[in-house]
């Protein structure tokens, strides 16, 4: 027995001396130290099937101190199902397995899939990565007790959530044993104090849908829906996470307090008419004339909102009831659990604030303001790694996005940037006096021969 038990014991040590390529990596300065400034790359949302990780690849060759990643860095869905597109066939990204992935080893394999990616690789070993889950880590609209894209016959909820939390610490810098508490800080010295947190899990309460509350007449009972959403109790953070939030936070001198977490925080209120257009579009059932009507209903509501910036006294209260009647746009973001927000801006009141989000696909530069009207900071959301944005719902005419995308800043206060169709990441840089967001793009995910491109710049000085 003892020569076989050598021989395989020399083999495992052959096996452990494979060498790895070198990586590189940073520590944090001492908490409190002084430090001049900070570059974090802010990005989200990798799907496999739909396209090449480029945007992985720039970060990776770009000059970010730390990646901060906001989760949906996998996506559950089987063959054929959400991201496939012209690529996956064509660059062999057929998800794997084919099915949506269920057990501990589908788990794990999705994972390795995703890593044969050279971008992401590339981004690994270049960077630290500091990461959150969004919902796809596990699956689609989470929350604490059940998800939209978990059935039945799936199995139990929870053991499912509890398998996916366990692999994505296997494969990712993060510690996921701790009853899935993953809310955290990093003091980056005196500079920045980033406040991770789960807005997914730990605490969040059922998502409202507006479907369940539309009257036999088919309007919105908008007396039920306002009470709704307004209900105290319910959470998207929670309570034991909002109370350590708000010890960290109030406990830091650091210059700048950099909220990083999944979903849009910014007060996304759009016109009725035109939420409703959109998600006649999103429904899936959109004909041309669908597509004609929202492009005239922009133009209509677009005109009137220029007017009302004007004072202009000729617009009737019909008009005013135009752009005035307005709705939030996705449920599953802050809008969707507005009493919590205004205690988290609470807490930042008087600090000099960015907020980081993803989730969405697309870019966004939001003012943040809290219900008295008081700035507390703004939001600096990035778009994804290869997820389709809104051109996934209305094609890729440069018109049309266009169209959206000066719609969406006129009509949504407080929208200060949209970009509603191109893939990319957040720079975020920060020095003692101001908070930068270059907002930066890959013009394909189709090729690995892309180029960078630079939209908007916003700055926010303390
Ligand atoms: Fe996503």
């Amino acid at each position: 027995m003892r020569p076989k038990a050598t021989i395989f014991y020399r083999f495992v040590q052959e096996e452990l001396r494979a060498e790895s390529v070198i990586g590189e990596t940073i520590t944090l300065p001492q908490a409190g130290a002084s430090l001049d400034s900070l570059k974090l790359a802010i990005c989200s949302c990798s799907n496999f099937p739909a396209g090449l990780f480029n945007v992985y690849d720039a970060i990776a060759h770009s000059d970010a101190d730390v990646v901060v990643h906001l989760g949906d860095y996998i996506y559950e869905y089987g063959e054929g199902d959400y991201g496939t597109n012209h690529n996956t066939e064509a660059l062999n990204r057929v998800h794997d397995p084919k099915t949506e992935i269920l057990s501990l080893e589908d788990y794990r394999m999705r994972y390795r899939q995703y890593r044969t990616d050279e971008g992401l690789q590339l981004a690994h070993q270049k960077k630290p990565f500091i990461v959150v889950w969004d919902d796809h880590e596990i699956t689609n609209d989470a929350y604490k007790t059940g998800a939209e894209n978990h059935d039945e016959d799936e199995g139990n909820y929870q053991q499912r959530k509890n398998r996916a939390i366990r692999v994505h610490g296997e494969y990712l810098p993060i510690r996921t044993d701790n009853g899935a508490i993953i809310y955290r800080n990093f003091e980056f010295g005196n500079l920045v104090n980033l406040v991770m947190l789960d807005t997914r899990i730990i605490g969040r309460d059922k998502q409202l849908s507006f479907s369940d509350y539309f009257r036999a007449d088919g309007n919105l009972d908008v007396a039920a829906f306002s009470q709704a959403i307004g209900d105290p109790s319910r959470n998207l953070l929670g309570p034991e996470q909002l109370s350590w939030a708000s010890s960290t936070i109030g406990g830091s001198g650091a210059s700048w307090q950099v909220i990083g977490q999944q979903v849009l925080m910014g007060k996304m209120f759009v016109p009725a008419e035109l939420l409703l257009s959109i998600g006649a579009i999103a429904s899936g059932n959109a004909t041309p004339e669908t597509f004609q009507q929202l492009l005239q209903l922009i133009t209509e509501l677009s005109v009137l909102k220029t007017r009302a910036l004007q004072n202009d006294p000729t617009l009737t209260n019909a008009e005013l009831s135009r752009i005035n009647s307005v709705l939030p746009y996705n449920l599953d973001a802050w809008d969707g659990y507005p009493v919590e927000r205004e205690r988290l801006f609470s807490l930042l009141k008087g600090k000099n604030t960015v907020v980081l989000a993803g989730d969405t696909h697309n870019a966004w530069n939001n003012d943040l303001l809290d219900s008295g009207g008081n700035k507390i900071g703004e939001e600096f959301a990035c778009s994804s790694v290869t997820s389709p944005g809104f051109e996934g719902l209305f094609g890729d005419d440069p018109d049309t996005i266009m169209g959206i995308e000066r719609a969406f800043t006129l009509l949504i206060d407080n929208l200060k940037y949209f970009d509603a169709s191109r893939r990319g990441y957040v720079m975020a840089g920060f020095t003692s006096g101001s908070a930068t967001a270059s907002y930066r793009f890959v013009d394909t995910i189709d090729s690995e021969n892309y180029l960078v491109f630079e939209g908007k710049n916003a700055v926010l000085n303390t």
